[in-house]
């Protein structure tokens, strides 16, 4: 079985390469692959591309996921995360094939407290969350089979990251101030690929299975407790670190005003996903310590 993966070197792609291998020939390209063309900024190369693998399965990790760039270039935000999408879900559909596709927790304007379920009314904030609302609408719409995943704040080991910068941070400077009014659960690319490979052996078995999902870990913090977090797993283990533990301050997002608007409740609730699938989420802690050792103890 023939699975093609767009977005190969991203944060999930790069772990999709790995855990997709066990369910068939995986062909992973980039936006600069030269023999197909994976570059979402020209879809009729897509399509070509679709076209000549013929494959069973598309997964699409690519995404233009520079939140506040996007604001000043909508246009090619919208290409990359609505148009290209779309025309994916097109051939997949024209092809019998099913597509996944990663969705993101700004679509929903973040107010109140509760979690969000996938039906809940989405009301995008910035350039980012429109063009992905369109690119799921777009995916839904195009009739393919599908699997969409509605994921947040997502880390990994390689490259950089939110925890990676904070103990950088922390190793050099007496104070640090941290936004604490936004909530939601780190989600590690390892697990999002893992769990993109059982939803796709688990559609295979089960025709029913599919549609859109939300899936992040269990638990919730905000960015000032998941730096803290990082920060005294750090110490605790004996890391440079400088700033006192009282010294890592919590600020409102107010205080840093950025292009794009930011949810502060990205709060999913995950519970359809751990239903029809037959999964387990973990607390968001156990990815963050483990790709923290990953990081550190080499
Ligand atoms: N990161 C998060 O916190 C987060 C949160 C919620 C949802 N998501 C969603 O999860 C999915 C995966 O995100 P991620 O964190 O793995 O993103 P990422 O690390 O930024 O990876 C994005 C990938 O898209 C590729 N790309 C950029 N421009 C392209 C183009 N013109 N043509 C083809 N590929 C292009 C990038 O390639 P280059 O690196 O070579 O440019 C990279 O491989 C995305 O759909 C994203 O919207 C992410």
């Amino acid at each position: 079985m023939k699975i093609l993966l767009l977005g190969k070197d991203g944060q999930v792609g790069w772990e999709l390469q790995r855990a997709l291998a066990l369910l068939g020939e995986v062909i992973a390209l980039d936006h600069d692959s030269q023999e197909l063309h994976g570059d979402f900024s020209r879809p009729e190369a897509l399509a070509a591309t679709v076209q000549a693998v013929r494959p069973a399965i598309i997964v699409n990790a690519a995404a233009h996921t520079a939140v506040d760039k996007a604001e000043s270039e909508p246009d090619f935000a919208r290409a990359l995360n609505a148009t290209a999408p779309g025309v994916l879900a097109r051939e997949a559909a024209a092809l019998g094939a099913t597509m996944v596709h990663y969705s993101t927790d700004y679509v929903f304007d973040g107010s109140g407290h509760a979690p969000r379920a996938e039906d809940s009314p989405t009301a995008p904030l910035s350039v980012y969350g429109r063009t992905k609302l369109e690119g799921e609408q777009l995916v839904q719409a195009s009739g393919c089979r599908h699997l969409i995943l509605r994921t947040s704040w997502v880390y990994a080991a390689r490259g950089g990251n939110f925890a990676k910068t904070m103990l950088r941070l922390a190793g050099e400077r007496e104070q640090l101030k941290v936004i604490d009014d936004q909530i939601g659960a780190p989600t590690g690319a390892e697990l999002l690929a893992d769990a993109t490979a059982h939803g796709l052996r688990a559609m295979a078995i089960n025709p029913a299975l599919g549609g859109l999902y939300h899936l992040v870990t269990g638990g919730e913090t905000s960015w000032h407790g998941y730096a803290r977090y990082v920060i005294e797993w750090a110490r605790a283990r004996g890391h440079a670190i400088k700033v006192p533990a009282d010294q890592v301050l919590p600020i409102p997002t107010s205080a840093y005003p950025t292009p794009a608007a930011r949810p502060l409740n990205s709060r999913l609730d995950t519970a359809k996903f751990q239903r029809d699938f037959g999964l387990t989420l973990p607390d968001w802690q156990a990815g963050v310590q483990r790709m923290l050792r990953e990081v550190l103890e080499r």
